[in-house]
């Protein structure tokens, strides 16, 4: 099985992880296989028959670049998740394993905590980044969609919060974990004596390591078979 696997945005944090955990999977490469193109994973999954796919692939960024960028982050991750998955199910792939994210669930007062995975789509996303959110759900929908009418073994994980090698530690579209490192990186460099915090200190978060992420997917890959997404990573 492991031989068989194609992994999707190997270049990535989690991507670099995967690289780590399942160094026999093929990991190619956005200028081989521009997933924006409809094209361009169709024709490397009919030239190799890949049983297994991880879909790690996506348009990712942090709380000010989903602001900033709302409507990209809809039409890049829709449409990267469309052709990932309609390749997978033209060309016979056995099984998907797409990654969504804890932050499409819906906000308060939609949701109670802890999240569960059936409370995915009882209302919107929090406004911030509903962009990403949107397109993210949908790989729900259309993972559920290609189940049902041809029988595809599509399934979904939801992890949390990720850190870890290869993040990404720009400061205008990183995430909490990384931004909060350079930031104190910096100032610990230059004498400062405070760093700037975004938000308001107030939310609460659960953070999992990429690598654990990783291991859990090469389970998920052997072990998951359900139409349900599952939620995934680290609850402290
Ligand atoms: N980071 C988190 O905290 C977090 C939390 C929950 C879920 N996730 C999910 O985990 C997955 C991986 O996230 P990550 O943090 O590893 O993101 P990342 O570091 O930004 O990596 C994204 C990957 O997607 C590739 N990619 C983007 N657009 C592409 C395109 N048009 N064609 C081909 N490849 C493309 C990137 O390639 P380039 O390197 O060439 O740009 C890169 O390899 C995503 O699906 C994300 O939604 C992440």
């Amino acid at each position: 099985m492991k031989k068989n696997t194609l992994v999707t945005g190997g270049s990535g944090m989690v991507g670099a992880a995967m690289r780590r955990v399942l160094p026999s999977a093929y990991y190619p490469r956005r200028q081989d296989e521009n997933l924006l193109e409809a094209g361009a994973l169709y024709a490397e999954l009919r030239a190799i028959n890949y049983d297994y796919i991880v879909h790690l692939a996506a348009k990712v960024g942090g709380v000010k670049a989903n602001a900033d960028f709302v409507s990209d982050f809809y039409y890049e991750n829709e449409k990267i998740n469309q052709n990932v998955l309609y390749a997978a199910k033209e060309a016979g792939v056995k099984k998907v394993v797409s990654l969504l994210s804890t932050c499409v669930y819906p906000d308060a007062p939609h949701v109670t905590y802890p999240l569960t995975e059936e409370q995915l789509h009882m209302g919107p996303p929090h406004q911030s980044n509903f962009g990403y959110a949107y397109a993210k759900r949908m790989v729900d929908v259309m993972s559920r969609a290609y189940r049902q009418q041809y029988g595809c073994n599509f399934i979904t994980a939801i992890p949390n919060n990720l850190y870890g090698e290869n993040d990404n530690f720009d400061l205008e579209n990183s995430h909490a974990i990384p931004a909060l490192m350079r930031k104190i990186w910096e100032a610990k460099l230059n004498g400062a004596l405070s760093v700037e915090c975004w938000g308001t200190g107030r939310p609460l978060r659960e953070f999992t390591y990429s690598e654990d992420i990783a291991r859990i997917l090469v389970f998920l890959l052997e072990n998951y078979n359900d139409a349900h997404p599952i939620n995934i990573g680290n609850t402290e």
